[in-house]
């Protein structure tokens, strides 16, 4: 089947263009057209024939129920039955917008667009072009969102294009959707109102109309039990191609983090897609960092979400990681499908915390071993594995006899030491490398695959102390307690940190 695009202007609604998609409606074809929301499948929402179709073009499971689309609020009786009269309240403070009911259905409606259902889904979208088409098609128009099952919903005509051309009659082509996530569901054939899919309309808003509003706890909790009220909301949901991870925390730990996955990306020759938003963006390097909008603008974070996501795909990139945006006024809505893009893999920066302690010097035998030995004898709230490595090992040296004397005067003996070379396998992912000097920190990482800025430190320096420990190579073993005092207090201000950072 061919697809034919039609270019439909905001300014002139009543065009050739749209009577020819109404026409396919009404013949019981399928046309994508725009809403406020995302792109729609339509078809004649009473023609269980226009169901099936839509089914089988998104190869959307058919017990996932279709939203019936109307273009007047007296509409609404042709489609539902004991209607509360809350729902006229809430069709009058939201309507035309991005607020779904579901209702008891009538008896017009076909159970194949209800996916098997006696309840029926309905909304009045925002968009002229939308309710135009309703009107000329002389039907009521059941539509899912126009993306092939399973991908993110699409919000241009592009999206739609990608996902379903050669599958469908027509794609109305009228430019980006304003708002980028669907509409809000809202179930009101339960004994309180129950919001099953979170969107732009926000349960204060229509707490304001109703007083009482639920959250289905099924919607939120994905592991839970419950079967979810809204079918559609159990399957996997608005996948980018490449696996998607989000990255929860404070921005300078998400950033460290998502910057070791970069560099580790690259280590394996995979490319890695970051979705930032406008504050944090200069925080990421790497090649393929998208700016999805600022923290101050949520609504420009939905706009751009699924748009995001798609131009991944374009990219053809091997992994993305995303910041979280939880902490946005109304977070519901965008964490939602974020969330169910990364299968709900999200991980907090704050509590990747360290699990291995490198202290690295220049042969590994003097003041590395030291502090590692000292370190070892402190009591911290986490076990640390401690090491102490060498950047350049030439032999497996013991311990220089000065450091192995002041550490035996402070009843710290160490058996059977020899120098080894600090490997980039040494640096997992949870490692630290400590340094006692600047440039065998700037040595390290310039040499040492997995040494970076956000894993590699001069010691004094992590803890807030400009000045180095003092190098007491070559001088009197008075020097050399010196300088075991002096790692001595400044590894006491490392436990307090790392006891902070847990
Ligand atoms: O913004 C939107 O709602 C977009 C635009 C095109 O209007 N539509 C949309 O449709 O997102 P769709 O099919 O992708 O999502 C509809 C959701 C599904 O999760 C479905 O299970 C649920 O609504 N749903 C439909 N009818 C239902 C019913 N009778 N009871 C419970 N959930 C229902
Ligand atoms: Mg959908």
């Amino acid at each position: 089947m061919d697809t034919c695009i039609l270019k439909v202007d905001w300014s002139d609604v009543g065009q050739q263009a749209l009577e020819k998609a109404a026409k396919i409606i009404k013949d019981g074809g399928l046309v994508a057209f725009p809403t406020e929301t995302v792109y729609g499948l339509g078809g004649d929402a009473k023609n269980s024939r226009s169901a099936k179709r839509i089914y089988r073009a998104k190869g959307r499971p058919s017990d996932n129920p279709l939203i019936v689309h109307i273009a007047t609020i007296s509409q609404l009786d042709e489609v539902a039955e004991d209607i509360p009269e809350y729902a006229e309240d809430l069709a009058e403070a939201f309507w035309p917008g991005p607020l779904t009911l579901i209702l008891n259905k009538n008896r017009s409606v076909p159970r194949h667009t209800t996916g098997g259902l006696s309840t029926v889904a309905v909304r009045m979208p925002d968009n002229e072009i939308a309710r135009e088409l309703i009107i000329k098609s002389e039907c009521l128009i059941a539509a899912p969102s126009a993306n092939a099952s399973g991908r993110p919903s699409p919000t241009t005509a592009e999206h739609v294009k990608a996902d379903l051309n050669g599958r469908i009659d027509a794609i109305i082509d009228a430019g980006p959707c304003e708002v980028g996530v669907e509409s809000t569901i809202l179930d009101l054939t339960t004994d309180v109102p129950t919001i099953l899919r979170p969107g732009m309309i926000t349960k204060e808003m229509i707490e304001q109309v109703l007083g009482r509003v639920i959250i289905d706890a099924s919607k939120s909790e994905e592991e839970s039990d419950d079967k979810p009220k809204a079918p559609g909301m159990k399957y996997k949901h608005y996948a980018p191609k490449a696996s998607l991870t989000i990255v929860e925390g404070r921005p300078a730990r998400v950033a460290s983090y998502i910057n070791s996955q970069i560099r580790e990306g690259n280590l394996l020759g995979l490319t890695t897609g970051i979705i930032a938003s406008e504050e944090n963006r200069k925080r990421y390097g790497g090649d393929f960092v998208k700016t999805i909008g600022s923290l101050e603008d949520e609504k420009e974070i939905a706009h751009n979400l699924y748009s995001t996501l798609r131009e991944f795909d374009d990219l053809k990139v091997d992994r993305i990681y995303s910041e979280s945006f939880d902490n946005l006024e109304n977070a519901d809505a965008i964490m939602n499908r974020l969330e169910k893009a990364a299968g709900h893999k999200v991980i907090s920066a704050d509590k990747v915390s360290i699990s291995r302690i490198i202290f690295a010097g220049k042969n590994g035998s003097n003041r590395s071993p030291m502090a590692a030995s000292i370190l070892k004898t402190m009591k911290m709230d986490k076990n640390y594995e401690i090491l102490s490595r060498g950047i350049l090992v030439q032999f497996p040296e013991p311990l220089n006899p000065k450091i192995e004397a002041v550490l035996k005067s402070n009843g710290i003996e160490v058996e059977d030491y020899h120098a080894e070379q600090l490997k980039s396998e040494d640096i997992t992912p949870t490692t630290i490398v400590f340094t006692m000097e600047e440039s065998h920190r700037d040595r390290i990482i310039e040499t040492i695959d997995r040494a970076n800025e956000d894993n590699t430190f001069v010691l004094t320096k992590y803890v807030g102390n400009e000045l180095e420990i003092p190098n007491p190579y070559g001088g009197s073993l008075q020097l050399y307690g010196l300088c075991f005092e002096s790692i001595k207090e400044t590894l006491n201000s490392l436990v307090n940190v790392l006891d902070q950072e847990g």
